[in-house]
């Protein structure tokens, strides 16, 4: 198997062959979610990052400008599903925490599974709109990380970057339009949540389509 050159980006963390994203793997172990692995003489081993599988992923290769992602970041993620994306974001913050918030047991329990082997991350079974189940056990973050498609997930968000987020912290939500209004332009929806996130006095950095990777989805990115 021919292995590629694996060159640091401007992201910390991120490594490309100038085609594809990867992280350094936290564990010795293989695949997460059946992405490519590679490992070189020495023990590294780089793991591929799937934008069609991630948004964050997508993020990258759609010019993402804001990088809140370093060494010891500490990170509130809600819905993170089995952890597909957060194992990236674990493999980037090494030495950082990801609380990791997730109401549907099915997917938590992959989540578990996944966190045993990465002591970085924090599995939450709970639901993000009710804070008061997680206020005991999140600490103050540098980043809030949201992707969940509800029609309410602005409002979600808000609650979450409200309490959580450190003033001057970055926030990231991947606005899905047609769980917020199915028949509304996506445009407008993104115009909606902007306003509303701009009203709770955020600054709006960044509005990042996703596609091709995924059909009306914009990440936006917002600094308290
Ligand atoms: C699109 S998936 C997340 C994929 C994941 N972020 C990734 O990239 O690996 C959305 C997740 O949000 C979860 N979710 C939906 N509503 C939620 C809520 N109120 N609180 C917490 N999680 C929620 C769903 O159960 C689902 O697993």
């Amino acid at each position: 198997m021919q292995i590629p050159e694996f060159k640091p980006t401007e992201f910390f963390g991120v490594y490309t062959d100038d085609k594809n994203y990867y992280t350094q793997s936290l564990t010795k172990r293989g695949s997460v979610y059946g992405e490519k692995t590679y490992r070189l003489p020495g023990g590294i081993m780089y793991r591929q990052w799937d934008p069609y599988r991630s948004k964050l992923g997508a993020s990258l290769h759609n010019g993402i400008k804001y990088w809140p992602f370093s060494k010891d970041t500490k990170v509130l993620y809600l819905g993170a599903a089995s952890g597909t994306t957060t194992s990236h974001i674990s493999d980037i913050c090494k030495e950082g925490y990801i609380f990791a918030i997730e109401i549907s047991p099915r997917p938590f329990v992959e989540l578990l599974r996944l966190s045993s082997k990465r002591p970085n991350i924090f599995p939450i079974l709970a639901d993000a709109r009710k804070i008061t189940e997680y206020l005991h056990i999140v600490p103050q973050v540098d980043v809030v990380y949201q992707d969940i498609a509800q029609r309410d997930q602005a409002e979600i968000f808000h609650k979450n970057v409200n309490v959580f987020l450190k003033k001057g912290g970055y926030g990231i939500i991947m606005v899905k339009a047609r769980s917020i209004d199915v028949v509304k332009d996506p445009e407008d929806i993104f115009d909606e949540v902007e306003d509303y996130l701009r009203d709770q006095g955020y600054k709006i950095l960044q509005r990042l389509k996703l596609e091709p990777y995924e059909k009306d989805h914009a990440a936006i990115i917002i600094q308290k």
